[in-house]
C-alpha cells in the first residue's frame, strides 16, 4: 500500500553517481558539447507543444543513464501507480493523494477508499460551471438585484496562491469580473482590497479546506462586518460562498448550502486548484478555459504515468534537480519565465515544491543525512536580468535554473517579442558557455561558464499549457519525495508557529497564564503591548 521506503544512498547507484561525479564536476558543457555533436538533439524532447531542452547540463549519457538507475534501485514507477491509483502515500495523515483525479475524464475510474470519486468530482464541477455562467452572464444577482461586478477570493496557502496566480497568467484570457485576493492576516491587506469594493456587486468566495484557518475565517469576518454596516442579513447567502471540507462549519457562518463547494480530504491543498478552490479562476476567465487548464494538466498526467522515463519530462527534471542538489551541493534553484505574466510563478512554486518536500526525517521515521528540499526562488525575464543575474553569472554559487518561454506572444508585438526570445536564449547560452577571452584578460569581466540550465520552450501560453507547465512541476515534486524516501504530502512543519501564535495571542490579549517564554519573546510581547 504505502510507498517503497528505500534510503536512496544505500544504492547501488548513489554510490555510482558519486564516483562519476569526481570524474565529471571540472569538465564544461562546453566540452560534452564539443564531444557529442548530437547532444542538443539527443537531449532534448518534444513533447505536444512542449520543446524541452535539458543539453546545457553537467552530465553526460552516462550520468543520465545512472540517474535513470537510481530511479529504478528506489522503485519510482510502482511509487506512481500506487500516487495515481490512490493509495494512502500520505500516511502520516492517513490520506491518498489524488489531485490527478480532479482532472481526469468522466470515464475514469478513480477510488477512494473503495469508492469511484469520478462521478462525485464531475457532479461538483457541474456545479462550478452553472454557477461560473450564472456570475458571469448576471442572471444571479445581488441582493440589490444588479449584476456582479467583483470578486473576492479569501484563502491562504494553497486556498491563495495556486488561484491568484493562474487568474494572473490567464489575465488575456479574462472576461469583465475585476478579481481580488485576501490573503495575509495583516488587516491593512484586507482594508486596501475593501478599499475598492462595492458591496453591493461583490461576490466573497472563501475557499478553506479546513474552515478553521485563522487568516482567512479572521479576513471573512472583517468583510462579512464591513458588508453588513450597508447590507441586511439576509444578503449574506447572495454574496458569500464557500469551498471546503468542513460543510458545518461553512453553515455556521451563514452560508447557504446550495453554495458550498466541496472538496476532499484525498486533495492537498497546495495541490487544490483543480477542485472548486479553483472556482475564482473558473470565475474570471470562464468555465471553458478552465476545463482547458485542466485538459493540459491531464495530458501531463499521462505523458508522466506511460512515458518511459529516458524521454519522461517531470522524471528527467526532478532527476536532474537532484543530481545538483545532491552531488553538486547546489543550495537553490531558480525558476525563470519570459513571460510577464508567469509573474507569480516562482511564488506559487515555493509552497509547492517547499512545503512538500522540506523534510528532514525519511519514510522510516529516520532523520535524513543527505539533502532534500531545493529552495525555489524567480522572477520573470528580463527584469531579472537587470537584478540577480549577476550573482548566477560571476557570483560563487551554483544556481540550476529552469527558463520558461514561450514562442508565441499574446498581444502578437512581434519587436517585443523577438526582442524577448532572444534575451531569452542568450541568457542560457552566455550562463553555458561564459566568456574567458585571452583578449579581455580583465579578470573582473570574466565569465567562467558552465551553469546548467533547462529550456522550457512552449508553443503559446494558453489555459491548456499552463495546465501542462503546473502539472509538470507537480510530477516533479513527487518524484524528488519519492527518490529522497519522505512523505511529501504532509506539512507538521507548519504547525508549531500556528500554536505559539496562538499562545502570545491568548498573553497580548490579557491572559497572563501562560508565560513559559525565553526572554527575548518575553521582550518582544512586552515591547508590543508598550
Ligand atoms: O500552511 C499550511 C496550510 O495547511 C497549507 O497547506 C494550506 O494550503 C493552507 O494552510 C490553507 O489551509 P486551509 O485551506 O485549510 O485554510
Amino acid at each position: 500500500m504505502a510507498l517503497p521506503k528505500i534510503n536512496p544512498t544505500n544504492t547501488k547507484a548513489w554510490k555510482n553517481l558519486e564516483d562519476y561525479f569526481k570524474t565529471i564536476q571540472d569538465l564544461h558543457m562546453k566540452d560534452l558539447f564539443a564531444q557529442d555533436e548530437n547532444r542538443a538533439h539527443s537531449f532534448s524532447i518534444t513533447w505536444e507543444d512542449f520543446y524541452v531542452d535539458i543539453s546545457k547540463n553537467r552530465i553526460d549519457k552516462k550520468g543520465m543513464d545512472l540517474l535513470l538507475d537510481l530511479a529504478k534501485e528506489t522503485h519510482l514507477k510502482e511509487a506512481i501507480s500506487k500516487y495515481f491509483e490512490g493509495d494512502i502515500i500520505n500516511e502520516t495523515e492517513s490520506r491518498a493523494v489524488l489531485h490527478t483525479a480532479l482532472r481526469a475524464p468522466k470515464t475514469a475510474k478513480v477510488f477512494a477508499d473503495g469508492e469511484n470519486i469520478i462521478p462525485e468530482i464531475h457532479a461538483v464541477k457541474e456545479k462550478i460551471e452553472s454557477f461560473t455562467n450564472d456570475i458571469v452572464n448576471g442572471h444571479r444577482k445581488s441582493y440589490t438585484n444588479t449584476s456582479f461586478t467583483d470578486i473576492v477570493n479569501i484563502g491562504i496557502g494553497g486556498s491563495d496562491l495556486g488561484p491568484a496566480m493562474v487568474v494572473d497568467s490567464l489575465q488575456f484570457y479574462k472576461n469583465h469580473l475585476n478579481t481580488h485576493f485576501v490573503s495575509n492576516v495583516d488587516g491593512d491587506h484586507v482594508n486596501e482590497i475593501i478599499k475598492k469594493l462595492n458591496p453591493e456587486t461583490t461576490l466573497f468566495v472563501i475557499v478553506s479546506k479546513t474552515f478553521t484557518t485563522q487568516e482567512t475565517l479572521s479576513n471573512a469576518n472583517t468583510i462579512r462586518e464591513w458588508f453588513l454596516k450597508s447590507a441586511p442579513n439576509d444578503a449574506i447567502a447572495k454574496h458569500f460562498v464557500a469551498v471546503s471540507t468542513n460543510i458545518d462549519k461553512v453553515k455556521e457562518f451563514g452560508i447557504d448550502e446550495d453554495t458550498v463547494f466541496p472538496m476532499w480530504n484525498w486533495v492537498g491543498g497546495r495541490f487544490s486548484l483543480w477542485s472548486a478552490v479553483g472556482l475564482t479562476i473558473s470565475l474570471s476567465v470562464g468555465y471553458k478555459n478552465f476545463e482547458s487548464l485542466l485538459k493540459g494538466a491531464h495530458k501531463m498526467d499521462t505523458h508522466f504515468k506511460s512515458t518511459d522515463f529516458a524521454n519522461n519530462i517531470p522524471v528527467l527534471l526532478a532527476l536532474l534537480s537532484i543530481w545538483y542538489n545532491n552531488f553538486f551541493n547546489a543550495e537553490t534553484e531558480a525558476v525563470i519565465p519570459y513571460s510577464q505574466y508567469l509573474n507569480q510563478f516562482a511564488t506559487y512554486l515555493q509552497q509547492g515544491i517547499m512545503e512538500s518536500n522540506g523534510k528532514s526525517v525519511d519514510r522510516n521515521e529516520t532523520p535524513i543525512k543527505y539533502q532534500t528540499g531545493t529552495i525555489i526562488w524567480g522572477e520573470p525575464g528580463t527584469n531579472s536580468q537587470h537584478a540577480f543575474f549577476q550573482l548566477i553569472h560571476q557570483g560563487t554559487k551554483l544556481i540550476p535554473a529552469d527558463f520558461i518561454g514561450f514562442k508565441e506572444s499574446l498581444h502578437g508585438n512581434i519587436d517585443h517579442q523577438d526582442k524577448l526570445i532572444s534575451n531569452f536564449i542568450a541568457q542560457t547560452e552566455a550562463l553555458m558557455n561564459g566568456k574567458t577571452d585571452i583578449n579581455d584578460s580583465a579578470p573582473y569581466k570574466v565569465f567562467l561558464g558552465n551553469n546548467p540550465s533547462n529550456t522550457l520552450f512552449i508553443k503559446k501560453l494558453t489555459p491548456e499549457s499552463l495546465g501542462k507547465l503546473i502539472a509538470l512541476y507537480e510530477h516533479k515534486i513527487f518524484v524528488q519525495g519519492a527518490i529522497w524516501n519522505i512523505y511529501s504530502y504532509d506539512q507538521w512543519g507548519v504547525e508549531l508557529g500556528k500554536q505559539l501564535a496562538t499562545n502570545i495571542l491568548k498573553e497580548i490579549l490579557g491572559d497572563s497564564s501562560s508565560k513559559n517564554h525565553d526572554t527575548s519573546t518575553q521582550n518582544l510581547i512586552k515591547h508590543y503591548k508598550s
